[in-house]
């Protein structure tokens, strides 16, 4: 009797988890989150510069990319060749476990009048990245991200590096100098 009482314990207390967090494999996502820790930072916080930030981005996002850049429609300098290794349902464990993390804001000093003049570039954008540019979905969170990246990434779009992305067509009306405004306007958000 006495057993059968822990019994329903366990299963309450643990379907009281499940109802709270997503249910998926901590401990092996958490595994595979080390390979990706010495260059993101441990849970996703990266240091900076050419490499993002992940602990806290959108999961889809997150889930979307590492499919893309295993499938090659993503060009990647170290991405294309780790994210050979993960299955969709692997790349689903990193996604869930990286989402879920704490966002860390970027630390690095920006300039205010690049964030002025980003800030009056940004009205379209906010559309899908959010007034707070934390994205949703699909859409990535920008705000708080290395400025040196987001600035990567936008030249990248504006180039066609990224395969079809038409949401993000509208960089191809920008010059450098204004990228580089955008870039600092996002990454000074929190
Ligand atoms: C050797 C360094 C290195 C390792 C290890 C690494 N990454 Fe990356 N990651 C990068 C760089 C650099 C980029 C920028 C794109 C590029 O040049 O490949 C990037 C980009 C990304 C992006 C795109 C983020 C965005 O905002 O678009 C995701 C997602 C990502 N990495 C996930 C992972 C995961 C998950 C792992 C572990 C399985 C991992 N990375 C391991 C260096 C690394
Ligand atoms: C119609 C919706 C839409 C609009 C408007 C839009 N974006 Fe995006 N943006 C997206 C989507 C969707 C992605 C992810 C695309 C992909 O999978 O590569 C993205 C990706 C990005 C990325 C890459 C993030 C990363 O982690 O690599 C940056 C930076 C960015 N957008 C900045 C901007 C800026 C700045 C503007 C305004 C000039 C803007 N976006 C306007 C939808 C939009």
């Amino acid at each position: 009797m006495k057993f059968f009482y822990y019994l329903l314990a366990v299963l309450i207390l643990s379907s009281l988890a499940f109802a709270e967090k997503k249910n998926y494999d901590r401990d092996e996502a958490r595994r595979i989150s080390k390979v990706c820790a010495g260059c993101h930072g441990t849970d996703g916080a990266a240091p900076g510069h050419s490499i993002p930030t992940i602990g806290g981005q959108q999961n889809e996002y997150l889930y979307k990319t590492m499919v893309e850049f295993r499938d090659g429609k993503r060009a990647g300098t170290v991405m294309a060749k780790i994210s050979q290794a993960y299955t969709d349902d692997k790349s689903q464990l990193v996604a869930d476990y990286f989402s879920e993390q704490k966002w860390v804001n970027t630390k690095v000093k920006i300039d205010k009048k690049l964030v002025e003049a980003g800030k009056k570039l940004s009205k379209e954008c906010v559309d899908c990245h959010g007034k707070n540019g934390k994205g949703e979905g699909a859409n990535p969170r920008i705000a708080g991200q290395h400025p040196f990246y987001l600035e990567l990434a936008l030249k990248e779009y504006k180039e066609g590096k990224r395969g079809d992305v038409p949401e993000m067509d509208l960089v191809k009306n920008f010059d450098e100098k204004q990228i580089k405004a955008l870039a600092s306007y996002f990454a000074s958000l929190k």
